[in-house]
């Protein structure tokens, strides 16, 4: 049954959703899903039979293997597909909704510099061994392939050798399933993909090109196209306001500083779960740590140090797509941290937005400053409950790797709010306790807190300094380690990979009303 999808942003990919068998479509590639070990049987083995044996073939020369991203380009003998790819998953039990999505992306990644614009994909064998079967394959399927076909290198560049293709229709084969749900399901898979796409887009372009007020651009450009409420909070502003964290981290920069704040709804409304959920985002445009000045191996990743606020600025405009006038409300700080003659000297004592007095021990520990006004501000603007997203330590990089973000939660019941979320958008967290008796390790001789501590328990501290600035249910996700890939990955290209984005998503979503 074909359903025919206009989409606003890929408006060159459609998706169309297939209830015939696998062997009935035509396309230039059809991907087939392989569980476990390569078993021929019941439709896989027509498939094989078809194709004139190349997948058994494959199977037994080697060339395709049961461990997970193996990958095999079959011709395709008398089947209407031009060719097959045959991509391994791994065993059934370990299978979850991050699996499914990796495997989608991967599966378009390994066509790069290929010529195919329509590809098919068999979500039969995926189905079998999710929990939520075709629906959720379905949408995990599409919003996998458009992040496999993202392409950081053609940000500056005309011609990209060997990008993913681009393409004009994906078919989803779902023998049997219903159509329309699965279609309905695609669709809110390929809106969630573009806005992780356009959170990548956004954080690893340059910093000469992205400064504090090019990305407030960006947001306004996002606002206007999804009917979103914009306010961009200038320096002045700022000052009179009493952000004083905020000034301090920016004043050092010649690019002056831009608190971005946008929100679906009114202000101060609640949604279907009683809720006004804030999203703040760190949007240090580059991070140089400023008079506490980094070294020079890597400085250059710290452009993408950004990518807290790029994602809080495409979550809701996903929200906005998916299900507008959503009450939602989004805060991006926005700054560069510079050394300079104007910049905050270690031992600058300031008052933050809520009246405590802050002492900066470190201006590289400058993204727990901006958050700290920005979620002071979002509090101010009605937000009942907050989640903060950000680039915020190389630590919690070394503790949990690049594929599991660490999370600060508090209250526990908000914590299983955020922790269900990410499960349904597959994406991994890992809690970080906010230990108290580490409070008075950040004791300021001159202040009521200074903002880096001892290095103990670092990643902790962090946590604990943010909650100062917070009175109501709040997370905090340390991207730091997650943000982006310093190579590219099966399923990801090298670079800022949308992290997050899809879990604040679900998570706004949970309290959109039905249309
Ligand atoms: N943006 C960095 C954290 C970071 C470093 C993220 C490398 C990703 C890769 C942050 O502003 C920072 O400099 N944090 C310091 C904190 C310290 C001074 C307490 C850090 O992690 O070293
Ligand atoms: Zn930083
Ligand atoms: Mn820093």
């Amino acid at each position: 049954m074909p359903l025919d999808i206009p989409l606003e942003d890929h408006a060159q990919m459609r998706v169309r959703v297939v209830t015939e068998q696998p062997w009935d479509v035509a396309a230039d590639v059809l991907v087939v899903p392989i569980v476990g070990e390569p078993a021929f049987d019941g439709v896989l083995d027509e498939i094989d039979r078809r194709s004139g044996g190349e997948l058994r073939a494959l199977a037994a020369f080697g060339e395709l293997t049961a461990k997970r991203y193996s990958m095999a380009l079959a011709s395709a003998g008398e089947l209407p597909a031009s060719r097959l790819l045959a991509v391994a998953v791994g065993e059934a039990p370990q299978i979850d909704r991050e699996t499914v999505h990796h495997i989608a992306a991967a599966a378009e990644r390994r066509l790069g510099g290929r010529a195919v614009t329509r590809l098919a994909f068999w979500l039969t064998p995926l189905a079998d061994a999710l929990e939520g079967g075709a629906v959720a394959v379905a949408e995990l399927v599409a919003r996998g392939v458009v992040e496999g076909s993202y392409e950081p290198g053609a940000i500056y560049r005309e011609t990209v050798e060997d990008a993913p293709p681009a393409l004009d229709e994906l078919v989803l084969v779902a023998p049997g399933a219903d159509g329309t749900s699965l279609a309905r399901a695609a669709e809110r898979g390929v809106i969630v993909g573009e806005g992780a796409n356009t959170a990548r887009t956004l954080s690893n372009r340059a910093a000469n090109d992205v400064s504090p007020e090019v990305l407030a651009d960006e947001a306004r450009a996002l606002a206007e196209r999804h009917g979103l409420w914009i306010d961009v909070i200038d320096e002045r502003r700022a000052a009179e306001l009493g952000m004083g964290m905020f000034i301090a981290v920016g004043r050092g920069s010649a690019n002056q500083p831009r608190m971005i704040v946008m929100r679906s709804g009114a202000e101060g409304e609640r949604d279907a779960l009683h809720r006004h959920l804030a999203l703040v985002g760190k949007g240090v445009c580059f991070d140089s740590g400023g008079i506490s000045i980094k070294p020079a191996a890597r400085m250059e990743e710290m452009k993408m140090d950004k990518a807290g606020a790029c994602t809080v600025i495409a979550a809701i405009a996903t929200v906005a797509r998916l299900a507008p006038g959503t009450p939602l409300l989004a805060v991006a700080p926005a700054v560069e941290n510079m050394p300079g003659p104007y910049s905050t000297r270690p031992g600058d004592v300031v008052r933050a937005l809520n009246g405590k007095m802050v002492d900066i021990t470190n201006t590289d520990a400058e993204g727990r400053l901006i958050l700290g006004d920005a979620l002071t501000y979002a509090e101010r603007l009605g937000a009942t409950h907050l989640v903060d997203v950000a680039t915020l330590t190389g630590a919690v990089g070394r503790m949990l790797g690049n594929l599991v973000t660490g999370a600060f939660a508090t209250p526990a019941e908000w914590w299983e709010q955020i922790s269900a979320a990410g499960v349904r958008a597959g994406e991994r967290f890992w809690p970080i306790p906010l230990v108290d008796d580490y409070v008075p390790e950040m004791d300021s001789w001159y202040a009521d807190i200074q903002n880096a501590g001892s290095a103990d328990g670092s990643l902790v501290k962090s946590g604990l300094f943010i909650r100062e600035f917070t009175t109501k249910p709040w997370a905090h996700l340390d991207i730091g380690g997650t943000a982006y890939f310093r190579k590219p990955t099966p399923f990801a290209s090298r670079g800022a990979n949308g992290v997050t984005h899809a879990t604040l998503v679900e998570l706004a979503l949970a309290g959109a009303r039905p249309a």
